[in-house]
């Protein structure tokens, strides 16, 4: 049988696939379903910093009338907040006692702020690494992108300097320069950068005249984001990277890490087919490298990335590979 063992954050792995934070990953019930299902590790739910801080307001505001002076609104505050980051530790160190998978803690932060906090109280129960979900809109068309990637680099360097486990990012792709972002956290000395977040973005329904929001679970096809900027840049960072969002089969795992991927991270297919899915994924990629005579995931891992195929024009014109490919007659 071949070795599918694999390392991330240099975490040893039984394999490629971790849960990426999400529903399956806030309870321990269902953390051991994804440990049992094979998964080689799992992201917690985020812990979200705005919604602590929102939380901590609701709180306030359903204690008016009830305070009458600062200390009291202090008081209030800080326990909402609290509750949230304890039960956020109950489920960290409940996953630690009973799983042998390595445990991400997960903290979605926007701003240099208190988060660095829990990341350090994460790490005091034994997260194995941190995951930080960095998601930042650009709509003011006063400032400039330059000055947003100054505020996410200044935040990554003040995660590295607090944290000193694995840290790795989880990013959207609306940069700008992406390749040169993704060289930038190389140089903040991060240990893994997931390629892609997925968020939930804005729709109407037209009947209601309302604002929704797309559907939660991606499409199948919805890796090639992914599978390009792994391919064009696997050989450039010395960091991990992660393929994410739209990881649905086996044939998207090996496609993830021939462009250079050390793992990826499965939320949509868990939920839609249940975790049992990913015994599937393993047993397509285990057959995949028999059949190619591949005995361990190093063997084949980064085969297509950009540095083996030239001046990666594959990767970044695909209309281009099309018409060679034509030219060939295939
Ligand atoms: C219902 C739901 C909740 C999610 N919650 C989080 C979260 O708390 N933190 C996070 O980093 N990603 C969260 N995600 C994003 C997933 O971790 C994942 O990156 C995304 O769904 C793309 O992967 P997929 O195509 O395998 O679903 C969530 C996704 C879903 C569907």
């Amino acid at each position: 049988m071949a070795d599918v063992s694999t390392t991330y954050l240099g975490l040893p792995l039984k394999n490629p696939l971790v849960a990426a934070s999400g529903p399956l990953t806030s309870s321990l019930d269902s953390l051991k379903q994804l440990e049992d299902a094979g998964l080689g590790a799992v992201v917690l739910k985020s812990i979200f910093e705005e919604q602590i801080e929102l939380n901590g307001f609701a709180a306030l505001e359903r204690a008016e009338g009830f305070l009458g002076h600062t200390e009291g609104y202090e008081f209030v505050k800080a326990t909402s907040m609290e509750q949230q980051i304890d039960a956020y530790l109950a489920l960290l160190e409940g996953a630690k006692r009973s799983l042998s998978i390595p445990v991400i803690a997960s903290i979605n932060c926007y701003r240099d702020g208190t988060w660095l906090d829990y990341a350090r109280r994460f790490i005091a129960f034994g997260a194995d690494a941190i995951e930080l979900n960095y998601y930042v809109v650009g709509a003011d068309p006063e400032t400039e992108g330059r000055e947003l990637e100054k505020q996410f680099l200044q935040l990554v360097r003040s995660a590295r300097k607090a944290i000193d486990v694995p840290l790795s990012l989880k990013i959207g792709c609306s940069y700008s320069s992406l390749a040169n972002m993704l060289r930038r956290f190389d140089e903040e000395e991060v240990d893994g950068v997931v390629l892609f977040n997925r968020f939930y973005a804005p729709d109407v329904d037209i009947e209601l005249m309302k604002m929704t929001q797309t559907r939660m679970i991606s499409g199948k096809d919805e890796y090639t984001l992914a599978l390009r900027w792994i391919g064009l840049m696997s050989e450039e960072v010395r960091y991990d990277l992660i393929g994410a969002t739209g990881i649905h089969c086996g044939d998207s795992v090996i496609k993830l890490l021939l462009a250079g991927a050390k793992a990826v991270q499965l939320c949509s297919v868990l939920l839609k087919e249940g975790v049992d899915s990913a015994k599937t994924i393993l047993a397509d990629l285990h057959g995949w490298m028999e059949k190619h005579g591949f005995e361990e995931i190093e063997a084949f891992r980064g085969k297509l990335a950009k540095t083996y195929k030239g001046d990666g024009s594959e990767w970044t014109r695909a209309q281009y590979l099309k018409t060679m490919l034509e030219a060939q007659g295939n």
